[in-house]
């Protein structure tokens, strides 16, 4: 992450590193389970749902004490994490690089990384219900994150992408299938940090506003960098989605046109933001961040 946001992104980054570390400590691993499932941690995420999780905390209460939603942030990383390690599968994009590094299942092997997979979506409840949070809050967290991540969350939308393969979606498909697959997490991760930082019900509806926009602009822009970017920035086979053949924004609309949406987007995430004052600078600088990042 470029420019003055870069300062609070990479406090939050190493927050999580360390909190990640803490809550899945290297230790004797016969199995390789748990060495599968810190390889596909700590592989240099850019932890964009957790610091969406400390930004939309400090929108509500600027004096969080950011310790006590450290379980919160990293049940979002180890959630996305395993989405990650699913997707990457052959069943699934049959991607071989990821972050930079060869996928799970090449490194260990398909077995594993399914389980790695399993192991870091159980880590993330469990993250959740160990928090130092009331119950009736742990309660929330743990709902907002199994809808958001399940069979009407995040899996859904990866069974629609599967399912659209060699296939023509018209955009109001496509965008649903974004808002599930991707959206869906990102609005979790925002809605989150707020109901941790004790937000109303009006913050909620603004907060959740923003999320929805730059949740599906995050999978648009990723749409646009598996053309525009080099596997070497990326970190994955650029061009990905096009050998597969899958729809996407850009196949869909073109590359200006995609470029344009995430634009309008992100006009909509900082306009959703009005209500709050100078306590939202870093969920405004992330929307910037989405739109512009290069990998
Ligand atoms: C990639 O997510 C997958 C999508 C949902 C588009 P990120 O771009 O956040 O990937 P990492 O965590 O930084 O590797
Ligand atoms: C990934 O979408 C969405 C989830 C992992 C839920 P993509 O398949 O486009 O993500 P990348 O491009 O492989 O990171
Ligand atoms: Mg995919
Ligand atoms: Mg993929
Ligand atoms: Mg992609």
């Amino acid at each position: 992450m470029t420019g003055h946001f870069s300062q609070f992104a990479q406090n939050c980054r190493q927050r999580v590193d360390s909190a990640l570390d803490v809550f899945l400590p290297e230790q004797t691993d016969p199995t390789l389970l748990l060495t599968a499932m810190r390889y596909s941690l700590f592989n240099g995420g850019k932890r964009v749902r957790p610091t969406l999780v400390y930004a939309a905390a400090l929108a509500v209460n600027p004096n969080i004490d950011l310790a006590g939603i450290d379980p919160i942030a990293c049940s979002l990383e180890c959630l996305h994490s395993y989405s990650l390690v699913h997707d990457d599968l052959p069943a699934m994009d049959d991607d071989d690089l990821r972050r930079g590094k060869p996928t799970c299942h090449i490194a260990f092997n398909e077995a594993t990384a399914i389980l790695a997979g399993d192991g870091l979506q159980t880590l993330a409840f469990e993250l959740l219900l160990n928090a130092k949070v009331s119950a009736e809050l742990k309660v929330q967290l743990v709902g907002e994150l199994a809808n958001a991540s399940g069979a009407k969350g995040m899996v859904l939308g990866q069974a629609i992408d599967l399912a659209a393969v060699d296939q023509q979606l018209n955009l109001s498909e496509l965008e649903t299938m974004h808002r599930y697959k991707t959206g869906a997490l990102i609005r979790a991760s925002v809605a989150m940090g707020a109901l941790a930082a004790g937000a109303n019900e009006e913050q909620l509806k603004a907060l959740d506003d923003y999320a929805a926009a730059i949740g599906l602009a995050f999978q648009v822009q990723d749409d646009i960098l598996d053309v525009t970017a080099d596997t070497a920035t990326l970190g994955k086979q650029q061009g990905a989605d096009i050998a597969r053949n899958k729809p996407t924004y850009v196949s869909l609309l073109g590359l200006d046109t995609a470029k344009a949406k995430a634009a309008e987007l992100h006009r909509q995430a900082l306009s959703a933001l009005d209500v709050f004052t100078e306590q939202a600078v870093h969920l405004r600088q992330l929307a910037d961040y989405i739109i512009q990042r290069a990998s």
